[in-house]
């Protein structure tokens, strides 16, 4: 049944009033970006894909650490995730967006029997990453430093245990709420390749999205919403590590909200 007080309704949530928005950019041209061969996708990509100038020893990262940790899509069929890493791994989880790649990192540590798939076009949230993976020498973290949007649709049904999508972009502008990652195009790639029961985690400390976010996964037939009290979705829970972005959050007075989904056999 659905909640009189959904996440996002404005019960618990301040207003954002001050909301981080990416800047409305289309992609580059294809030479200005360093990794010839990424697939392209015909849906535009909204959002920053450089921000400042990326220090030393993070470009020799992204110059030497991450030709070993991306990879392609093949140019046809299928991508076999288990096949990204080097040992066998006992299921495959998904960051969306993972900015500067904390959370990711830290559920790799957490989990080390887990293959991680991580997908950010955010360069200088890349090169952070890679230094979180070379400093806590990680080594079950694959990287696509792109659009998520190819990758959901180059993954066979039912082959990821877990996805997470957290403080994605809001979006506040209405007409431009079609950009937003979770609604109907992605919640329908996210349930295609989700194994049954596994869990779809999203955050946000914006009311606006909050409440977007959860109608249409609420909606979603596939998906059943995890909660079974408010604290579900005030707290987060001790195994979901945070991000860059809820802390930036908590720290201007933001109250974020945490939403688990499970998808339905
Ligand atoms: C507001 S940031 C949040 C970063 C991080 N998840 C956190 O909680 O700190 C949203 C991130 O989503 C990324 N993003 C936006 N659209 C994306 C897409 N289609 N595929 C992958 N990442 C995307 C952006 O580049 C940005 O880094």
């Amino acid at each position: 049944m659905r909640p009189d007080n959904p996440p996002g309704s404005g019960a618990d949530c301040a207003p954002d009033p001050n909301p981080e928005t990416p800047e409305t950019r289309t992609l580059p041209a294809r030479a200005a970006f360093p990794f010839p061969g990424l697939s392209s996708v015909d849906t535009k990509l909204y959002g920053r894909r450089r921000g400042r100038p990326i220090r030393v020893h993070k470009t020799a990262l992204l110059e030497n650490l991450l030709p070993q940790l991306r990879f392609d899509l093949p140019a046809a069929g299928m991508l076999d995730p288990v096949t990204l890493f080097p040992r066998p791994v006992d299921d495959v989880w998904l960051e969306v967006g993972f900015g500067s790649g904390e959370h990711l990192a830290e559920q790799a540590a957490q989990h080390p029997t887990i293959g991680m798939i991580g997908c950010e076009p955010f360069l200088n949230g890349v090169a952070s990453l890679l230094q979180h993976i070379d400093e806590r020498a990680l080594t079950t973290i694959r990287v696509y430093p792109d659009d998520a949007r190819p990758v959901l649709d180059a993954l066979p049904d039912r082959s990821i245990g877990r996805c997470f999508v957290l403080f994605a972009d809001p979006w506040p502008k209405k007409r431009h709420h079609d950009r937003r990652f979770i609604g109907p195009a992605n919640l329908a790639r996210l349930a295609r390749v989700l194994k049954p029961g596994a869990e779809l985690r999203l955050a946000s400390d914006d009311r606006s999205l909050l409440a977007w976010m959860f109608d249409h996964s609420w909606r979603h037939p596939d998906f059943e919403w995890l909660a079974r009290g408010a604290s579900d979705w005030r707290q987060r829970p001790t195994d979901w590590p945070p991000s860059r972005y809820e802390q930036k959050a908590i720290e201007a007075g933001r109250t974020p909200v945490f939403l688990r989904f499970r998808r339905r056999s």
